[in-house]
């Protein structure tokens, strides 16, 4: 039964509901350790300032281990009338070294504890994602590495364009997943402020030293404002944010993979163990992962927003709607931490069909520009080279032919400037090899980025 004044007129039932609807803890269980690591700290702080003593310091962190333990080991069941992490630690803890344990939140509240919880975490997430993004880029600099001579039909409008190295292609994806890097690390700067010592939202009448705190934790500064301290939940919008654009970085890739292994284009195969077969047609062999990795990307996107909205209307301070930011910061986190993981995992396994690719490459007059770009080495105006190819490529269309089977006859009454060496810029190996600067596709310098690559992921690695 209810204990409120108007209890009465409420079923006993309402309380339990309400119990369930506000409590956090099927959520916040994960923060167990970094809950327990900032009550560490705490009770450090405050034997060092004189508000605890040590023997009662001792008590408090020797208790917070054993809380811990049990944890770890599944045996402190979690419970709605506890509400959330904070309150089973506490309690637990008071159970365990009695009432010395009440002493624990002494110049603190759970509104700078849980802010503070929820920096460490999403610290160590950010860490375990960098290191995970690291190895992709590693991952695609070696698949770079083996395909640098493959050439692929590169695409502008979903159409056949230029021939590309298929190494450059991956190396476009080391530099977006280096940009996610960069990001996050970034972002980690602004995630990495202690928030405790604000307490309710006006600071605490104890004499608390924050910088101390702030060691113990590994932080770099302390939050200026204990308003801003507790309210504050940028850094949680920021890193969905960042991962809202990996998202659709990874997006992006499993669409090209699944195109590529798709029969009408048949440039890629992906490995069994990471593709799946269909229940009625036997001659299926679907991309499954790339799809439902394409997939996570609405769902971190909506995480991104949820935040976005979940912060829109709040005033200063805390708000019991900050309880909401955990389930979206988690979600993207996790997602994002597989799905880095398990595309690092099947990418050494792809195999390219460099002779489909070829074939389509020609099919498509992908030296077309190659030959527009002869004619004006030739001295033709490039609007005018423009227009000779382009007739040039009707005329192959006719004949069902690519630019290099056109006679020679044939291309020289297109244009008197045109000779017999033309054919070497109508290759597609010569015009990937005369692409021959700073980011371009020929192989000799995709190699070269190939090695600047790899130095920079060795002076920026984790
Ligand atoms: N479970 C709460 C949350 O996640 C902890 C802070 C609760 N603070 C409070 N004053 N009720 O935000």
């Amino acid at each position: 039964m209810s204990e409120k004044m108007w209890g009465g007129r409420f079923a006993a039932g309402t309380d339990r509901l309400v119990e369930a609807f506000t409590a956090s803890i099927q959520v916040d269980r994960r923060l167990y350790a970094e809950d327990i690591r900032g009550s560490m700290a705490h009770a450090r702080m405050l034997g060092r300032v004189g508000v605890l003593t040590e023997a009662e310091v001792e008590a408090i962190v020797t208790g917070l281990a054993q809380v811990r333990q049990e944890i770890v080991e599944d045996r402190l069941p979690f419970v709605d009338a506890l509400e959330d992490i904070h309150m089973h630690v506490e309690s637990r803890l008071t159970e365990i070294i009695g009432d010395v344990g009440k002493k624990l939140h002494t110049g603190r509240s759970r509104n700078d504890q849980v802010a503070t919880d929820l920096r460490l975490y999403t610290r160590g997430g950010l860490d375990d994602l960098v290191r995970g993004l690291q190895h992709l880029q590693n991952v695609f600099i070696d698949l770079a590495e083996r395909e640098v001579e493959t050439i692929l039909p590169g695409l502008t409008h979903m159409q056949v364009a230029q021939p590309i190295s298929f190494g450059h292609h991956c190396m476009a994806y080391v530099e977006m997943f280096h940009r996610d890097t960069q990001r996050l690390l970034d972002a980690r700067r602004r995630v990495n402020v202690l928030p405790l010592g604000a307490a309710a939202l006006a600071g605490t009448t104890f004499p608390i030293d924050r910088w101390d705190v702030a060691r113990q934790l590994g932080f770099e500064a302390v939050a200026e404002n204990s308003l801003d301290a507790v309210s504050d939940r940028d850094f949680v919008m920021e890193v969905l944010s960042d991962l809202a654009i990996l998202a659709v970085h990874l997006s992006r890739l499993s669409e090209e993979l699944i195109l590529w292994m798709s029969a009408p284009f048949g440039f890629i195969d992906l490995p069994d163990g990471f593709c799946t077969g269909s229940s009625i047609m036997p001659q299926k062999k679907n991309p499954d992962v790339a799809e439902i990795i394409r997939g996570k990307s609405g769902r971190v996107i909506g995480d991104l927003v949820a935040i976005l909205v979940l912060m829109k209307g709040q005033p200063l301070a805390y708000n019991r709607d900050n309880q909401e930011d955990k389930e979206t910061l988690f979600d993207a986190l996790d997602q994002m931490r597989a799905s880095v993981e398990i595309m690092g995992r099947m990418l050494p396994g792809l195999q390219t069909r460099p002779d489909v690719m070829r074939a389509q490459a020609e099919r498509g007059f992908a030296t077309a520009t190659d030959l527009a770009d002869y004619l004006v080495r030739k001295g033709l105006p490039f609007r005018d080279a423009h227009a000779v190819v382009g007739r040039a490529v009707r005329l192959a269309q006719e004949r069902h032919i690519g630019l290099e089977a056109l006679p020679l006859a044939d291309l020289q009454a297109l244009s008197p400037l045109i000779d017999g060496e033309v054919y070497a810029v109508l290759v597609l190996e010569g015009s990937l090899a005369a692409r021959d600067h700073l980011g371009g596709t020929a192989p000799r310098q995709v190699q070269a980025a190939i090695q600047r690559a790899r130095e920079r992921l060795q002076r920026e690695a984790l």
